[in-house]
């Protein structure tokens, strides 16, 4: 019998336990072009909270009663197709199930030796991806510059950071505790640090952070952190943004500082972006994070959780902060 988690219920606010299911299923015996997955490593996001709600995006949602689905590492157990070989591994968009049956489409080969199979997941895979094209894309980066980053201590965020200190960029980064403010300065080479929790003026600790204003804001939360960065941006300053996830459980429209004002007399430019925008760039991006990871310039950040029944529980942490760098379930 083979486990499967699915989604029982449409989250509301801040997702429960008691909204995912978790079943027994009988696998089908394997079909000539395809192959049976061991599920390795599961990447939880912030971006399935949006799959969860019935509502039009860049995906489609997840259907009440059918698995959840993310990215995930899997081996190669069983084979009936020619381009896959029992023993590799591979990445792709895969059911919340220990084994499951593909034909092969959308499936990756990852090697294990070249890096950490967790990593295809993070710093090589999507996060890194979305760090590096989104901020040198929408970004435009040039040495000097000040570069705040909103979610600095999470996945995308402290590789975005990183990138940032190689390009020459002076780095300040908003995190949710003590330890990862820490961390950001001491391991990620961030040049100042904010907790957003306790700052008692946001505004003026990111004015203090940046006399001279902010050039580039990477935003990966949104809301009132967004408000005290936007605050203090500069003439022809680049807004890049990347996630919201402090507006995701919202059940009403929160309201905000109108900031069409700031954009004109600023001159500046705010962007939003889907990684998928960047296909073409994938290849390149990869061979990039490659090297900078090898070369020992970026640092591999993840969070790593043990057990396929803490799946879930993985992917609500996300929205209380007790991730630093990557979220990763081990099974
Ligand atoms: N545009 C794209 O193609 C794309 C691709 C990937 C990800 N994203 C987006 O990028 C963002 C970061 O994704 P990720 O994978 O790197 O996840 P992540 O940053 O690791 O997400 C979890 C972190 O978000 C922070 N957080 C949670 N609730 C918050 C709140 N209410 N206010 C402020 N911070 C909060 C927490 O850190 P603290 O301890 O600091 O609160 C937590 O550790 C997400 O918004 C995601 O949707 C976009």
């Amino acid at each position: 019998m083979n486990k499967v988690i699915l989604l029982d219920k449409r989250p509301v606010g801040i997702p429960a336990l008691t909204d995912f299911k978790f079943t027994n299923e009988e696998l089908p015996v394997l079909k000539v072009g395809e192959v049976l997955l061991k599920t390795v490593y599961v990447s939880v996001d912030p971006y399935l909270r949006g799959r969860m709600k019935d509502t039009k995006s860049y995906v489609p949602p997840f259907q009440l009663g059918q698995p959840v689905q993310s990215g995930i590492i899997a081996e190669i157990i069983d084979s009936l197709n020619d381009n896959f070989k029992k023993g590799e591994y591979v990445v792709g968009s895969l059911k919340w199930a220990e084994y499951q049956i593909s034909n092969g489409k959308g499936l990756t080969k990852v090697d294990p030796d070249a890096a950490s199979l967790s990593a295809y997941l993070g710093v090589l895979g999507m996060t890194g991806l979305t760090a590096y094209l989104g901020f040198r894309n929408l970004g435009l980066p040039k040495a000097g510059e000040t570069v705040v980053v909103s979610g600095a201590a999470g996945a995308v965020g402290n590789v975005v950071g990183q990138i940032a200190k190689i390009m020459g960029c002076r780095v300040v980064g908003l995190a949710g505790s003590d330890e990862k403010i820490e961390s950001l300065k001491s391991r990620f080479g961030y040049d100042e640090a904010i907790n957003y929790k306790t700052s008692a003026n946001l505004e003026d600790a990111v004015k203090n952070a940046c006399p001279d204003g902010v050039d580039i804001y990477f935003d990966n939360v949104g809301g009132n952190v967004s408000d005290a960065v936007l605050a203090n941006i500069k003439y022809k300053s680049r807004i890049v943004i990347c996630g919201a996830i402090s507006l995701y459980n919202d059940t009403e429209p929160a309201m905000a500082p109108r900031v069409e004002g700031r954009l004109v007399v600023n001159s500046a430019t705010m962007s939003g972006f889907i990684i998928s925008d960047f296909a073409e760039q994938f290849p390149e991006g990869i061979q990039q994070l490659t090297t900078w990871l090898k070369e020992g310039k970026i640092t591999q950040c993840e969070t790593v959780v043990d057990g396929f029944d803490s799946i879930p529980q993985a992917f609500i942490d996300l929205f209380d902060g007790k991730n630093e760098g990557k979220m990763i379930v081990k099974i």
